[in-house]
């Protein structure tokens, strides 16, 4: 118990490519990193590609309800599932495919939210977990916020706290364009070369992963301050569940402040 009480946050990184290092790729490290930087020792990051893996489409059998959440197809949907059920916040990196997400990805995802609602027992509604999306076409007014938004409905359907970067490089995402370009480092190439456009993508992209994870912690500080009010509503189990218990943080916060007290130099006048 005391292990799982000092759990950092996790932040999953769910690359919706099926290139393995391509320009979504790039994106999401950055935002990753911003991310861990923001976040120090509270917080663990974890990259995850759609690129090898099969997402089949759902077949609206309905056997997932009865069979708590699980789901009859046989691919690597589980896998997926168990991580961002788990995850304090999610970071989606996707690149725009006819103007929307692609379909891998939304396979996954529409798989994700018939399971899941049966295996909570129907109280998905207020998981707060914390979302951010990146998104990047080849073209400009391409698809980039029709993308970007289906993924906020998605995150906030799944009971979660969408949150964009900073602005004014980042409204409701990180969002970018490769100049036409095709090449699965045609955006780091874009950036090294000092495109403007391509490096204000690059800084929506570090500002929304440092404001995923600065929300990430206040959600769960929050969640400490709040746990006796949530746990009378009843709807907040899931969110409560990935919380370390508030009893653990009072004794690290009190720990930490007779530490800090032993640091301080003596008093000079007290001898
Ligand atoms: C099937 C397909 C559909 C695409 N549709 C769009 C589109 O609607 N708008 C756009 O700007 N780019 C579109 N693109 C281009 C990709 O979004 C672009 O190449 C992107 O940089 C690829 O990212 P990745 O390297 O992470 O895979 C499409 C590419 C493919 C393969």
């Amino acid at each position: 118990m005391e292990q799982e009480d000092r759990q950092p946050i996790s932040l999953l990184g769910i690359c919706g490519s099926p290139r393995p290092k391509g320009n979504s790729r790039y994106l999401l490290q950055i935002a990753l990193q911003a991310a861990a930087d923001a976040g120090g020792d509270r917080l663990r990051t974890e990259l995850y590609t759609i690129a090898g893996k099969e997402f089949k489409p759902c077949t609206s059998c309905y056997t997932c309800g009865s069979r708590e959440g699980e789901c009859f197809l046989e691919d690597d949907f589980r896998e997926l599932r168990d991580k961002w059920a788990a995850a304090d916040a999610i970071i989606y990196s996707v690149p725009v495919y006819h103007l929307g997400i692609p379909g891998q990805l939304k396979c996954f995802i529409d798989r994700l939210g018939n399971s899941l609602w049966s295996y909570y027992g129907g109280v998905v509604a207020k998981s707060l977990r914390v979302f951010g999306v990146i998104t990047q076409g080849a073209h400009l007014f391409a698809g980039q916020e029709h993308t970007t938004t289906a993924l906020i409905n998605h995150a906030l359907v799944m009971g979660g706290i969408p949150v964009t970067g900073d602005p004014w490089e980042a409204y409701i995402g990180a969002a970018g364009w490769t100049a036409c370009g095709d090449r699965k480092d045609s955006l780091r190439q874009l950036v090294e070369a000092g495109d403007r456009d391509a490096q204000v993508t690059v800084r929506a992209a570090t500002s929304l992963g440092r404001r995923v994870a600065q929300m990430a912690l206040l959600v769960r500080a929050g969640g400490q301050v709040l746990r006796a009010e949530l746990e009378a509503d009843g709807g907040y189990t899931i969110f409560l569940d990935r919380l370390p218990s508030t009893a653990e943080k009072v004794r690290q916060v009190e720990v930490e402040r007779r530490m800090a007290e032993d640091r301080l130099p003596m008093d000079p006048r007290g001898g």
